[in-house]
C-alpha cells in the first residue's frame, strides 16, 4: 500500500480534497492517506505554519495530494520555517506562500499542468490538448523583493542556466515519453535580455539534444494572443515561473475554467499534486466548488505511482458523469453540488 500525505488546505481545499480521496478510494487504487495540516491552523496548534511533523510525513511518503492554501495579498506576510541548512545546522527560511514553501523545500522544480477539452465541459474552443511545463523554483515568482523606501519597491528576477536546463530536460523527456511532438518556449528576451535571454539560450541548448521533438519560441505577450486565437495548434509550453503561473490560468479558461485544470509539482524523488486553482473564498464551505481539477490532479498522481488502471477508471467515470449531464457543477452550467458530483463519480466506479 503506497502512502500519501494529504493536505486539505484552506477555503474549498477540504471539500475538493475529500472528493478526490473518495474517488481514489472507490477506484480500488492501493493508496493509504495520512492527513497533514499546514497554515494558520497548524501555526495556532504548533507555533509553525509547516510543522516538522508535516515534513516528516512527506519525507516518509514522498507523495503529496494538496488542496489550495490561503495567502494574503500585499503586506509583508512571509511563511517562516526552521529547517536544517546545507551544513545540517538549523536555520530559518522564509517564503511568500505555503505552496512556494513546499515546492522549494521539497525540491519540486517542475510544475506540470495538462490542459485539454473534456467532453461536455462547455468551452469556447475545441481540440485543445497541451501540456504546460512551468519552472517552479526561481524567477520573480519566488518573491525576493523589498521596500527601498515607502514609495519604491523592488523585486529580483533570478534566472539560472542550471534551473532552466533542468526543467527543459524534464519537458523534452516527458514529451518524448508520451509521444508528443512540439514544445514552444515562452520568453521576453527582447526586453529582459539577460534573464529571459539566458532562459531562452539554456532551454534552446537542451532542445538540440532532442531532434525528434520540434521546438520554437514565442515572446510571451504574442504567445498569449496566439493561445486565445488558435490554442489547438499548441502541444507543449515551456515557461518560466511567473509567465507559467499566469498562462496556466489563461489556458484553464480555454477549456472551461479553473474548476477543470489539474497540476503536479515534480522533483527527483518527491511529487506533490494540486489543482491550478486557489482557495476560492467566494464559494468556500457552500458545496459549490467543482472538484474536477483536484480529482484530475489525483489521476495524475495515480499515473505517477504506477496505478494507471485506477487512473483510467476514474477518467472514464468522470467522462461518463459529464456525458450524462445530470450532475454538473455550477461553474460548468449545472446545479449539482461538490458532493453530488463526487457521489455520481463514486457510483460509476462502484458499478462492475
Ligand atoms: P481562485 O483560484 O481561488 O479563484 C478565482 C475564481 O475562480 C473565483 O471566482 C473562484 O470561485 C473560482 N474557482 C476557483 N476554483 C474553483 C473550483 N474548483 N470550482 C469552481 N470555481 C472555482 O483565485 P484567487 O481568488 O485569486 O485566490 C484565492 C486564494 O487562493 C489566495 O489566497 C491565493 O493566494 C490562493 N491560491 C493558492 C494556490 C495554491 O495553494 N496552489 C493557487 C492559487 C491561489
Amino acid at each position: 500500500m503506497r502512502r500519501v500525505t494529504l493536505i486539505p488546505g484552506d477555503g474549498i481545499g477540504p471539500e475538493v480534497t475529500a472528493a478526490a480521496r473518495a474517488v481514489i478510494e472507490a477506484s480500488g487504487a492501493q493508496l493509504d492517506f495520512e492527513t497533514a495540516v499546514i497554515g494558520q491552523q497548524a501555526e495556532q496548534a504548533t507555533g509553525s505554519p509547516v510543522p516538522p511533523s508535516v515534513f516528516e510525513s512527506i519525507e516518509r511518503t514522498k507523495l503529496v495530494l494538496k488542496g489550495p492554501t490561503y495567502t494574503p495579498f500585499g503586506g509583508n506576510y512571509r511563511i517562516r520555517i526552521q529547517r536544517p541548512g546545507a551544513d545540517g545546522k538549523m536555520e530559518e527560511r522564509s517564503y511568500p506562500s505555503l505552496a512556494i514553501t513546499l515546492r522549494k523545500e521539497l525540491g519540486l522544480y517542475v510544475n506540470l499542468r495538462p490542459i485539454k477539452n473534456y467532453p461536455n465541459v462547455p468551452s469556447r474552443y475545441t481540440g485543445v490538448d497541451l501540456v504546460i511545463f512551468r519552472e517552479n523554483s526561481e524567477d520573480l515568482y519566488v518573491g525576493n523583493e523589498r521596500m527601498v523606501d515607502v514609495d519604491t519597491a523592488e523585486g529580483i528576477k533570478l534566472i539560472t542556466r542550471g534551473a532552466s536546463a533542468r526543467v527543459a530536460r524534464f519537458a523534452f523527456d516527458y514529451m518524448k515519453k508520451v509521444g508528443r511532438r512540439k514544445i514552444t518556449i515562452g520568453h521576453k528576451a527582447n526586453v529582459m535580455k539577460m534573464t529571459d535571454g539566458l532562459w531562452l539560450k539554456a532551454t534552446q541548448d537542451v532542445a538540440k539534444a532532442y531532434p525528434d521533438i520540434e521546438n520554437d519560441a514565442r515572446v510571451i505577450d504574442a504567445l498569449c494572443m496566439e493561445l486565445v486565437i488558435k490554442p489547438e495548434t499548441f502541444d507543449g509550453l515551456l515557461l518560466t515561473n511567473l509567465y507559467g503561473d499566469i498562462v496556466s490560468d489563461l489556458c484553464a479558461g480555454l477549456v472551461g475554467g479553473l474548476g477543470v485544470a489539474p497540476g503536479a509539482n515534480i522533483g527527483d524523488d518527491c511529487a506533490m499534486f494540486e489543482a491550478v486553482h486557489g482557495t476560492a473564498p467566494d464559494i468556500a464551505g457552500k458545496d459549490l466548488a467543482n472538484p474536477m481539477a483536484m480529482i484530475l490532479s489525483a489521476v495524475l498522481m495515480l499515473r505517477y505511482v504506477g496505478e494507471g488502471e485506477a487512473a483510467d477508471r476514474i477518467d472514464a467515470a468522470l467522462s461518463a458523469v459529464l456525458g450524462e449531464k445530470r450532475a454538473i457543477t455550477r461553474d460548468l452550467g449545472g446545479s449539482a453540488g461538490t458532493k453530488a458530483f463526487t457521489e455520481a463519480i463514486v457510483q460509476k466506479l462502484k458499478k462492475p
